[in-house]
């Protein structure tokens, strides 16, 4: 499995969730459990120099990617929530969709002052989600060392809304 090309078990479906867009689907990679293994210990690999005490994980399908890097780098686990998920006193910041506004929350706990994080998602699209992760995660005390994605889309241009180092394992234009 070393150098295999793991964008051979992401699959594009033309025109979903909307016309004229194509959508890069990885349930054909959470599937097949040796390509899921390998995606997680390269992420893992990529990760590890960044010495993240916690990863945050994004609802709802950045909750797949943390999990796995967490336990392979040996680090804990916050997430960050869509509202009325959390229990407790929560920490909260809007961000702008293409249509509205969404806010992502985080137990106001949940990070010790100056704590190292690194954020993974699964779709680094246009940056909004990640960015606002970003902001969130130092409003709550963290000191954010990184981001991590499966996916990046570089045509939108999403990493040049962060000012962390990002690490994407595969890229489409
Ligand atoms: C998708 C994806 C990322 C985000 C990327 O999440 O999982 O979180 O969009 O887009 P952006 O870079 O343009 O912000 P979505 O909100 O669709 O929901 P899900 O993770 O709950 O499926
Ligand atoms: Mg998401």
């Amino acid at each position: 499995m070393q150098d295999i090309d793991l964008k051979q078990y992401i699959r594009g479906i033309p025109d979903f969730p909307k016309p004229g867009i194509l959508f890069y689907d990885i349930s054909t990679l959470l599937r097949n459990a040796d390509a899921w293994q390998l995606a997680t210990a390269r992420m893992a690999r990529a990760v590890g120099p960044w010495q993240p005490d916690q990863l945050a994980a994004i609802e709802s399908r950045g909750f797949l990617t943390a999990a796995p890097l967490a336990t392979r780098l040996g680090c804990g686990i916050v997430m960050l929530r869509k509202p009325g998920k959390l229990p407790g006193d929560t920490i909260s910041l809007s961000y702008d969709l293409e249509y509205g506004t969404d806010s992502l929350h985080i137990q106001a706990d949940a990070i010790k002052p100056g704590q190292r994080v690194v954020v993974t998602d699964d779709l680094l699209a246009t940056g909004g989600t990640l960015a606002a992760s970003v902001a969130l995660l130092r409003k709550a005390g963290a000191d954010v060392v990184g981001a991590s994605v499966l996916i990046e889309l570089t045509a939108l241009g999403g990493r040049n809304k962060l000012d962390v180092p990002v690490h994407s394992l595969l890229s489409y234009e």
